[in-house]
């Protein structure tokens, strides 16, 4: 079915039907739901997830960059898009123009972005970010008061949204993420006794949606979770999430190797015992990380078949010595399920010493996107 394409990556459009659907079971009716599809949908592809995502209830798309905004802007003329970055300095009229919502941590900006707006004979939607501990982007909580007071009281935008991010939401029992909360909580209330109205504060990422239900507010902002991938192990058993993509690819040669001989560059890999190696078209020209050089394993007639030797950037090589019946053109797992195994992506960091994110971000663009159930 999938002749043209040497390397691909299955998207599993009912499982993320299937995780929004228990976001919203968790948040309840009331409250919104931002995807964060930043970075290509953490690899899935932005446009087709964003679609399945906005038509199975989530309300907002969040990015990272302007643009990736104007990418989803094409698609989705009428849904919000925050990006969730700084750094929109000099493209002030492009966010304008297309309606994008930006978050905003210096008055230069807002000022900017008002001048254009009002030139436009407009309004722009803004939202502050507030840092209360993340130590990335955000106006410090305790300088907050007077800023939003400034931003305020600027013509041509208005102040929709605030925002803070959680450092530490992965884990269950931190109390630097209760600390973040107050911090956060006590602007909101600070600003409300102001008698500044803005309609939407939101906070959490999926760790946090999980975890407490303190943080959902207005609007959640769930990344991972949509995906099927825990933020941590520890919340597993909270709630349950289909993974959405499956990366796969076919045997594109097989051979027999004698003992004695060795595997890919820098010779790291010495044959012991005459065995069957099967060649597979997907290096970390493709994302898939160096990182599994003799580390790695892979899904062959259901069995798992041991990376050996050096990631290359085209190609790798498995040792399916142990497995009956293989053929070239045989599928390979890589993510995902075969004959009842799973390789997650959680399985794959942990192995290769990242985080589930960077597995899934990096995948790159040569990963043929095949979208099923969509
Ligand atoms: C500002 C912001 N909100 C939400 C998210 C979503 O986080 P997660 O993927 O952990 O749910 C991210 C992702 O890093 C983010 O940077």
């Amino acid at each position: 079915m999938y002749s043209l394409f040497k390397t691909w990556a299955e998207i599993d459009h009912e499982a993320i039907r299937f995780n929004i659907r228990q976001i919203r079971k968790l948040i309840g009716p009331r409250v919104k739901i931002l995807v964060s599809v930043k970075a290509e949908g953490y690899g899935h592809g932005a446009v087709s997830i964003s679609r399945t995502a906005l038509s199975a209830g989530a309300e907002w798309l969040g990015v990272s960059h302007v643009k990736e905004a104007l990418e989803l802007r094409a698609f989705f003329p009428d849904t919000p898009i925050l990006i969730l970055s700084s750094g929109m300095s000099g493209h002030t009229r492009l966010i304008v123009r297309n309606r994008l919502t930006p978050v905003v941590c210096s008055l230069e900006i807002a000022r900017d972005l008002a001048e254009t707006a009002l030139a436009a004979g407009t309004i722009a939607n803004i939202h502050v970010m507030l840092d209360t501990g993340m130590g990335r982007i955000g106006v410090w909580h305790e300088n907050s008061l007077t800023f939003l007071k400034q931003i305020s009281q600027i013509k041509g935008i208005r102040l929709e949204g605030l925002a803070s991010h959680f450092a530490a939401a992965d884990d269950p029992d931190s109390a630097f993420t209760d600390r973040q909360l107050a911090d956060f909580l006590r602007v909101v209330k600070e600003v409300k006794e102001e008698g500044i109205d803005i309609p939407l504060h939101h906070i959490a990422n999926s760790g946090a949606l999980i975890n407490l239900k303190e943080t959902h507010l207005d609007m959640v902002r769930p990344g991972i979770m949509l995906y099927g991938i825990y933020p941590t192990p520890h919340y597993r058993s909270r709630i349950e999430l289909k993974p959405v993509l499956s990366l796969k690819t076919r045997i594109a040669y097989l051979k027999t190797v004698e003992p004695g001989r060795t595997i890919s560059y820098g010779l790291t890999y010495l044959v012991k015992k005459k065995t069957r190696v099967a060649t597979l078209p997907i290096g970390y020209g493709d994302g898939f990380s160096r990182a599994h050089s003799n580390r790695g394993e892979v899904l062959i007639r259901g069995r798992r078949a041991p990376i050996i030797g050096i990631v290359t950037m085209d190609q790798i090589m498995v040792d399916v010595g142990g497995i009956d019946g293989v053929a070239v053109g045989d599928e390979a797992v890589l993510i995902g399920e075969q004959g009842g195994d799973r390789i997650t992506a959680e399985e794959i960091a942990e192995r290769i010493g990242t985080i589930s994110y960077e597995v899934l971000a990096q995948l790159g663009k040569r990963v043929s996107r095949v979208d099923l159930n969509a």
